[in-house]
Formats: structure tokens, sequence, C-alpha cells
């Protein structure tokens, strides 16, 4: 396999952009990707887009073609990437397989979802398409549900308190003060989140991610493309990927993510690093709940002390293992096809030294996106 550098990144805002639509969102995620890797679209040679349900959040399939046509990407390959939330993240991988595999020498991997044009009723019953509609959705679980059954085992197996659930969200509102892309930049305490209005016990609204607008882009390129073209180029280190049962009641232990575990032992295996050689993380933070199982899972601390492990700061800026300098899902905002996408720019932000405001020393970063509960895991280590 060749070696693969991420040589450009692009991102639109993330938020309610009601005067915004799926396709302006993409172009311009791409476009500033492009500029970024100072090329022109005219040198990209395939696409690889993530995206959950353009069918039924704007009523709009065949988006790679689509979104291609608009980028003005002229006949080249372009390939829709569907892993629910992970789609971003495993059209990176989709991106990285390409590139390592000799076929392509300069590729885009992008993610978009525009998901304010429908009502939250309808936001809730398209998200809940991703979970089983046999076992789960068939029954009214969302997934505000099922994750906070994940989150009352948690607490009845390891004694993790509302508190430190609601800390999560306190850390990540505030990294994303600090990031002029995030949906939400204002600072919340632990009293806001645990007097938000509940969801679905134990989680409050303030330990959700939002629904949310937005794309973002990358661009690949291999190592002789990537020295040609680029002054910084960020390597990707490790890939990792793996599936779980789809329904939570199918799984010995509704706390653990078995996908993420897998998916980062190949990512750690074929970096030859270990979590004590991670200096930053982005990890998948859908609720409060999922941060917590994440940096068990990814190893930086062991199984049901993730409660006491945010608690004491270690996750914090300045802590030994920062989780989610962007502001995360609950604050940047989780627009589900962009996230994984999202989280591999905050990745490169870091690695180059231009994450202002909220800049960690990091040689190595590491990515971590879910689709579901956990049905997919996606895992990536970047260096620079
Ligand atoms: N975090 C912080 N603030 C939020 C928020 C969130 N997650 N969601 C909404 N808000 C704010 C809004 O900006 C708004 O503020 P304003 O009154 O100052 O304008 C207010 O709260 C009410 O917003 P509204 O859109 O009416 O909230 P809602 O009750 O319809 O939706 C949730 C809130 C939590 C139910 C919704 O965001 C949600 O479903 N989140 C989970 C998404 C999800 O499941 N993603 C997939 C994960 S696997």
């Amino acid at each position: 396999m060749r070696k693969v550098a991420i040589i450009g990144i692009g991102m639109t805002k993330f938020g309610n952009l009601w005067d915004r639509d799926l396709v302006s969102l993409s172009v311009e995620a791409g476009m500033k990707a492009c500029h970024d890797a100072n090329i022109s679209q005219e040198e990209v040679e395939a696409l690889y887009g993530g995206t959950m349900s353009g069918g039924l959040f704007v009523n709009q399939e065949h988006v790679a073609a689509l979104l291609g046509d608009f980028s003005g990407l002229k006949n080249i390959p372009c390939t829709r990437v569907e892993a629910a939330c992970a789609s971003g993240g495993l059209a990176l991988r989709q991106a990285y397989i390409d590139v390592a595999s000799g076929m392509h020498d300069i590729v885009v991997a992008g993610g978009v979802e525009k998901m304010t044009d429908i009502g939250g009723a309808a936001v809730t019953k398209t998200l809940a398409t991703a979970a089983s509609q046999e076992w789960e959705a068939v029954y009214g679980a969302t997934f505000p549900g099922l994750y906070a059954m994940v989150a009352k085992l948690h607490m009845h197996k390891y004694g993790t308190t509302e508190k430190q659930l609601a800390m999560c969200a306190v850390k990540n509102h505030k990294n994303a003060v600090y990031n002029p892309f995030a949906q939400f930049r204002r600072e919340i305490s632990v009293q806001d989140v645990l007097n938000s209005q509940k969801v679905a016990d134990p989680l409050n609204l303030l330990d959700c991610s939002p629904i949310t607008d937005g794309a973002a882009s990358v661009i690949l390129a291999s190592e002789k493309k990537a020295k040609k073209l680029c002054k910084k180029p960020i390597w990707i280190l490790g890939s990792g990927h793996a599936i779980d049962t789809i329904s939570l009641h199918d799984r010995e232990d509704i706390t653990t993510l078995k996908a993420t575990v897998e998916a980062a032992k190949q990512a750690y295996k074929q970096a030859k690093l270990s979590p004590k050689d991670i200096d930053c993380v982005e990890v998948h933070d859908c609720f409060t709940i999922a941060e917590l199982c994440a940096v068990e899972d990814l190893g930086f601390c062991k199984k049901g002390e993730s409660g006491k492990f945010i608690e004491s700061g270690h996750t914090q800026i300045g802590g030994s293992i920062p989780v989610n300098t962007s502001g995360g899902l609950k604050a940047k905002g989780h627009p589900i096809g962009a996230s994984g996408i999202a989280q591999v720019i905050e990745a490169v932000l870091q690695l180059r030294g231009e994450a202002k405001g909220r800049q960690v020393d990091a040689k190595i970063a590491m990515t971590h996106n879910v689709g579901g509960t956990g049905g997919t895991a996606v895992v990536h280590i970047l260096g620079r």
C-alpha cells in the first residue's frame, strides 16, 4: 500500500442554515478544500461523498453524481458512502483505500447533510432509520432513547453520575467558543445541563448533539503528489473499520461498543502506536454518554472509569488526552454525513498548529466516527 496524505481541508459553518441547500454546502466545502490544497477541481480524480439520508431530509438521492456535477468534476468516478452517522468517516476510509491502492493520486472525501428543512419529529424518525426497524424503531425507540439505556447501565454498573455526563457537554461547549465553524459558540455550566429539558432519562437537551446543516471536505494525495504540492502534508498512519450488531439487545454489554474497540485495534496496529501515543482525539459524542464509552473503548482509561477520568480533567485542553477540541458533535454540531470529515479537519488543524485558541501540542491525532449506537465504527490515526 502507498502512503497517503491529507493536503487540503474545507468546511462550511455548521448550524441552522435556512438559506442554504445540499448542493451549495457541498460545493463550498469542496472548493475550500481544493483552494487549501492549491489545486483546481480539474485535478481531482475521484470523489467519495458521505451522506446519510438526502432522500428523507431533502428529497434528493443520486447525491454523488449531483455533487460531482455541480462541483465541476467532469466524468470522474463519484461514489456515495452511507453508514448512518459514520458516513463521513467511511467516505474518508474509502478514499484512503483508493489512493493507497494506486488507483488514483488525488481524491476528495466529503460529507454533507441538510437536516433542518423538515421538522424535529421528522428528523428523529429519519435518524431512527439507522436503527433496526424490526427490533428497535418499530417499538418507538429513538437514538436519544437508545443512548439513554446505555447511560442508565453505565451509571448502574460503574456509579457514573449525571454530573459527570454533563461535564462532557460543558467541556465541549467551552472548546467550541474558539471554533468559528461551530453551531454553538457559548459556554454552559453543569447546572445548565442538569436543568435543561429532559429528552430521554437520564439525558437532557444539553447532553444531546443538535440538528445541524453543514458540509466538510478533505483532499487526499499519494506521497509523490503530496510532497510536490504541500508544505505540511498530514499523513494517514492507521485506518480501522468494523461493525457490530445493529440492535442493542443482541450485545453482551451495551456499555462497550465492540465496533469501536475493533476499529481502534486495526488503526493502532497499522500505525504501530498505542493509546499513550495519541496527543488529541475527536470522538463521536452524539450524546454525552457516547463520549464516556469512547474514551474507554479507545483505550484512554480503564472500563468503567471514564466518569472519574473526565471529572479529573484528563480530557480537557491541557489534560493528558484532550478530547473534542473542536467542540465535538455536541457543540460544533452534527450534520450526520459531514461529522466524520469535520473530525478529521480538526485533527489536521491541530497537527498543522492552526487550531487558534484551542491548540494543543500534537504530533499524533485520532478520529472516531460511529454509525447508530455502534453498528459501525471508523477510526483514523493521523500524524505530521
Ligand atoms: N444543544 C444545545 N442547544 C440546543 C440543542 C442541543 N442539542 N438542541 C436545541 N438547542 C437549542 C436551540 O438552539 C433552541 O435555542 P433558542 O430557543 O435559543 O433558539 C432551543 O434549544 C430549542 O430548540 P429546538 O430545536 O426547539 O429543540 P428540540 O427540542 O426540537 O430538539 C433535541 C432538541 C435534543 C431533541 C434535538 O436536538 C435532537 O434530537 N438531538 C439529537 C440528534 C440525534 O439523535 N442525532 C443522531 C445521533 S445518533
